[in-house]
């Protein structure tokens, strides 16, 4: 299924333009089939460290966002998606410079499997990227907004920061629990895209891809 949708969304990026490129084993798919396909592109502005040596792998110019400008399109996928293509990601702990590019580019299109269709987003525990010396402030704002923080330990972001993942949570105002978590001191990012969801979803199902 993933290599179903990033190849739906490889039909989606045009060619010789700089691609902002995401985190995880669906974008891994996208990546592969450019490599094979000697997709052209100008360059890419990348999301991990992990990304970036794929593309580099791949003979791809990884460009740093301050040089590129504003980008034509970002490509990433998600590990929640509601029916307004609000999103939970960092899952792979990349939620800072993936929503970053989302907010520098134009259009972002999101490839996921149906399996990560929601009603009302929370099943998936929120990443939250925090300053390691705010982790214990955090965690205990995170439990009065009725969440469950759990740390995941041994993880250090491409930042140098901890990540916090919040279980227990109904989110059914996406916007205002992205704002009220991100007001809370020590907080770099909180994983929902709610302020800048996605243009456009391509959900891989087993009757082929279809679009939100
Ligand atoms: C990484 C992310 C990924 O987009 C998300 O975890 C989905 O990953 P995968 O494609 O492996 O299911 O947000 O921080």
């Amino acid at each position: 299924m993933k290599h179903q949708v990033a190849a739906a969304a490889l039909q989606h990026i045009p060619d010789d333009i700089v691609l902002g490129v995401g985190t995880g084993s669906t974008v891994n798919a996208l990546i592969r089939l450019m490599c094979e396909q000697g997709k052209r592109l100008a360059g890419c502005v990348s999301s991990s460290e992990a990304t970036s040596a794929l593309l580099r792998d791949g003979g791809y110019e990884v460009m740093d966002l301050n040089s590129s400008g504003e980008l034509a399109l970002y490509v990433d996928g998600a590990d929640e998606c509601d029916p307004n293509r609000c999103l939970i990601k960092g899952g792979g702990a990349a939620l800072t410079r993936e929503k970053i590019i989302a907010a520098a580019s134009r259009r972002f299109v999101c490839i996921i499997d149906a399996s990560k269709q929601v009603e009302v987003l929370g099943a998936f525990p929120l990443p939250v990227e925090v300053i390691p010396m705010a982790r214990s402030h955090v965690a205990r704002q995170l439990l009065k907004l009725g969440g469950e923080p759990m740390w995941r330990e041994n993880v250090i972001t491409d930042n140098g920061n901890q990540v916090i993942d919040v279980g227990r949570l109904e989110i059914h105002d996406p916007l205002a629990m992205e704002d009220s978590i991100n007001g809370i001191a020590g907080v770099v990012t909180v994983g929902l895209f709610a302020r800048r969801p996605a243009d456009q979803v391509l959900v891989a199902t087993a009757d082929g891809v279809v679009t939100l």
